[in-house]
């Protein structure tokens, strides 16, 4: 039975970025290289979140190992985890993390022409309750040869070359855009494998949940509360939205690429910038979003478009189904 082969062709990660490669002859294979590692890191991190709770439960962290080494904190071991990865790599000259103040020049020998920034265990509030959370990515390419500068990531999330996610939930699934569509892979433990389960990802037209923190609501700006009450009360005879809210970007955002809807974190009274981070949160996942036919939006403009000062900068974000996020430009638009 024909099918019953079919089932047996695993299409992998490798094997799905090779057939990439071959569109792109003079990647000479280094992407693959880059993302291998990238993967690792992932896989890595998925097994030491599964055993996070076990590892507490016999008393392991905040204390001292055999090796004599402190247990470290689950978001401190990713990025250790990932930064090792990258430099190995020897494919990376920049890496911008999270949980680093400044960013990482790679060292001359294992220099490559990639830069990565990443938000190596995002939704850090999550860990102790064993609820999902993930690892965020975006790469940036530079010109062969060039001495790297911290310019070369502070540069607008179009330019980025591929982005993705991982999330760490009831499975690890890995969320790949490199800039044609996007796709879903699924880690099969038992074979140490990420198969290729959600091919082509496009986000619904619309949808019918919001996803935010509406206990921040007091401190909303207009268009914001404007369109959360729309999205309770909506004036058109529609049906209200559901609200669903982890308080993990990669869960919310997930779950939002699949089924539909927005998500997002707007600026409010307190943090005029929002929350998230526009190198390693904001625009990776508003890259996957335009990929996968949906808008990410700032309350300004384009969120692709945004041109990073700092590293760390942050912005409010209204990300998901094209024409939920149109209506929330709407009310901005309206707002001026
Ligand atoms: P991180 O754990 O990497 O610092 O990111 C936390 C972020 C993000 O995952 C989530 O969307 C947001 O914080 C939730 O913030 P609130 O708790 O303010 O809702
Ligand atoms: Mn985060
Ligand atoms: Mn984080
Ligand atoms: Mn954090």
């Amino acid at each position: 039975h024909a099918g019953d082969a079919a089932r047996t062709d695993l299409m992998t990660i490798t094997r799905y970025v090779l057939n990439e490669q071959t569109k792109h002859p003079e990647s000479r294979g280094d992407f693959t290289i880059l993302l291998n590692h990238i993967v690792l890191g992932c896989k890595f991190v998925c097994s030491s979140v599964n055993k996070a709770g076990l590892a507490k439960l016999i008393g392991l962290a905040g204390e001292t190992n055999v090796q004599g080494e402190e247990q470290k904190k689950l978001d401190v071991l990713s990025n250790e985890v990932f930064v090792k990865a990258l430099v190995s790599s020897g494919r990376t000259c920049i890496l911008v993390s999270e949980e680093d103040e400044e960013a990482t020049f790679v060292e001359p020998s294992l220099r490559g022409k990639y830069c990565v920034v990443f938000d190596p265990l995002d939704g850090s509030s999550n860990i102790d309750c064993g609820v999902s959370i993930g690892t965020i990515f975006g790469i940036y390419v530079i010109n062969d040869g060039k001495e790297p500068t911290v310019e070369d990531v502070l540069q607008p999330g179009r330019d980025m070359l591929a982005a993705g996610y991982c999330m760490y939930g009831s499975s690890c699934t890995l969320v790949l855009s490199t800039g044609s569509g996007v796709n879903g892979f699924t880690l099969d433990p038992s074979l140490g494998e990420f198969i290729l389960t959600h091919p082509d990802i496009k986000i619904p037209k619309k949808g019918k949940i919001y996803s935010v923190n509406e206990g921040n609501a007091k401190n909303w700006d207009g268009p914001t509360s404007k369109y959360v009450q729309k999205c309770k009360f909506p004036d058109d005879g529609s049906s209200p939205k559901s609200l669903r809210y982890i308080g993990s970007m990669v869960a919310d955002v997930h779950r939002t690429l699949l089924y539909g809807g927005v998500f997002l974190y707007p600026a409010d009274k307190k943090s005029p910038n929002g929350k998230l981070r526009v190198l390693y949160e904001v625009f990776p996942m508003s890259f996957l979003m335009e990929q996968a036919g949906g808008q990410a939006f700032t309350g300004k403009q384009r969120a692709l478009d945004l041109v990073p000062k700092k590293i760390h900068d942050r912005s409010p974000i209204f990300l998901g189904s094209y024409d939920d996020v149109e209506e929330i430009k709407a009310l901005y638009a309206a707002e001026e």
